[in-house]
Parts: structure tokens; sequence; C-alpha cells
């Protein structure tokens, strides 16, 4: 039992948790690199999210990913916070630090770029305009990202319009909210487009858009995995578009965490996506 004893243990906290990846994606990692620790999945529900936190430090845990429903709790609850956390209002990466205690980042939009340049290297965020669709937590994140990396024009479409105003209020004041209904017009001309909706997920609605104006030197990206590609990545390749789907962003935004937890800078590359979807490299 000896080994166990100072194995650092990490995790994912969330609501359910069963569906997660992030279990087999950092357990592929730490056996790649021959590393002594854990990483479990964490079922909590919201009610005793606070007190399970508080307890983990205690655990011998060095740190978490925090998924739905915890993210703006984790945040709100969190001793130190980084600045995109701030901006976000959300924490996906938490390490705990003797010293300065639970210390929240959120590295989704970082995932989100290091997906896109590891797909097209001289991914160049000044080329043109870019159109997200949708509003949602991850779309906050998406677009706080995109306007960082120097995205000169960003078109924001969601089927709510207040959502969408909201968020450019929030995060990105320089932000072009367009009325939904002028979604297949606004994907004209675009270097990237963005979908952040449900439409297409399994289980949801329908995917109602025609991408008739996409150029095929465009980029499309979807923020959710589907073996296959999902239904968005597939109208878009048939536009002659090039796809990157929500399993890079995935993980990406991992890497941050197991540097800090781990103390190892982790590769993504074709065996942990295989590993991760269990499909062969
Ligand atoms: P999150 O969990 O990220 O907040 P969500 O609230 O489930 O995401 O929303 C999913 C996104 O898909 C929303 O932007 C939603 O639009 P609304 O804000 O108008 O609800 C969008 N969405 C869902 N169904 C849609 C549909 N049939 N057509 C267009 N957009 C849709």
């Amino acid at each position: 039992m000896k080994d166990h004893e100072d194995a650092p243990l990490a995790g994912v906290i969330g609501w359910p948790i069963a569906h997660s990846l992030s279990p087999k994606l950092h357990g592929h990692w730490l056996r790649r690199y021959k590393i002594k620790g854990w990483y479990l999945p964490l079922p909590v529900a919201e009610d005793d999210f606070e007190a399970a936190l508080r307890t983990m430090p205690k655990m011998g845990f060095v740190g978490a990913n925090v998924t739905m429903p915890h993210k703006e709790r984790a945040f709100a609850l969190a001793d130190e916070t980084s600045a995109i956390a701030q901006r976000l209002g959300a924490a996906n990466t938490l390490v705990f630090d003797p010293q300065r205690g639970i210390c929240a980042d959120n590295t989704d939009g970082f995932g989100f770029i290091e997906n896109l340049r590891e797909t097209r290297p001289g991914w160049d965020a000044t080329a043109g305009p870019v159109a997200v669709l949708g509003a949602g937590g991850a779309c906050r994140a998406v677009v706080a990202a995109l306007m960082d990396a120097g995205v000169p024009e960003l078109r924001l479409l969601n089927r709510t319009k207040s959502r969408a105003q909201a968020l450019r209020d929030e995060i990105a004041p320089g932000i072009d909210v367009r009325d939904w209904s002028e979604v297949e017009e606004a994907v004209s001309g675009v270097s990237l487009v963005v979908n952040t909706t449900s439409m297409g997920m399994a289980g949801g609605p329908e995917l109602t858009l025609t991408l008739q104006n996409l150029s095929p030197a465009a980029l499309a990206a979807d923020i959710v995995y589907a073996a296959g590609g999902t239904p968005f990545m597939k109208l878009a390749q048939s536009r002659g578009a090039e796809t990157v789907d929500g399993l890079g962003m995935l993980l990406h935004q991992a890497r941050p965490g197991f540097e800090r937890w781990f103390g190892r800078a982790p590769q993504v590359d074709a065996a942990l996506r295989a590993a991760v979807t269990g499909q062969g490299a």
C-alpha cells in the first residue's frame, strides 16, 4: 500500500459524470508517462458540491476538473481566480495549493484555439471575419478566446437574441450580434464558423442550416463530438470546408490541468484520440 501514499489524486467533478471522457484521457497520459497518480470520475450533486470541494484537498487531491453543472459555483468558491475565469465567471480547472487555497482557471477557450492550431498549423485569427452560433456557457469561452486571439470581426447569432446581447455586454463588447434569421448571410465571407448550439446533437434539435454561403476555404468547428462527425461537420464538408470536432477541444483543454497536477506537459496525438474514443489509432 505504501506505493499509494504520496500518489497525487485528481478527478472530474460533475453531475452526471458517467459519460465524461476525462478519466480515459488523463488515465492514458498517466500510463503513457508512467506517473504514479490517479484521475477519477467524481459524481457530486449540486447540494453537495461545496462540502465535497472543501474536503478534497484533505484527501490527497491536488486538483480537479469541474464540469456541468458546477463551473460557476467552482469559480465563486475559489480563493484565487485567473483573469479568464473572472471574465467568464466559470472555472473548469482547479489546483489545490497548500498556501493559496483553491486556485481556479478556465481552459476551455485555450483548448478550442489549440485544437484549431493543431488541425490547421499556421491558422491565423486575423485572416477574416468569424461567425459563432449559440450563446451558452461554452460559447462564452469560445468567443472570448477568439477575440483575444485577434479576430477582426466576430458575428454572433443565437436563436434567442437577448442571450447573444448579454454575452456581448458581459464578455466581448466589440462583437457584432445579428438576428438568427440572418444566419445564412452571416456565414458569407467568414474564415471560420463555429457551432456551439445543440442543433444536430444526439437527442437534440434538428440542424436547420444550409451553410450555402460557406466558402470552401473556411474552417468549420463544432464543439461537440460524434464518431464519424456531427451533422454540422458533415454539412460543412459537403460545402468543401475543412472541419474540426469538439473532441480536440476537450483533449487540449485538459493539458494545463494535467501539467499542474502531475508535473509533466502532455501531448495530444492519435494514440490519445484512440484511447479516448475507443477507436483504433
Ligand atoms: P448551454 O448549456 O451551453 O447554455 P443550452 O442552453 O443548452 O447551452 O443552449 C444550446 C444552444 O443551442 C442555445 O444557444 C440555443 O438557443 P437559445 O438560446 O435560443 O435556446 C441553441 N438552440 C437549441 N435549439 C435550437 C434550434 N432548434 N435552433 C437554433 N438554435 C437552437
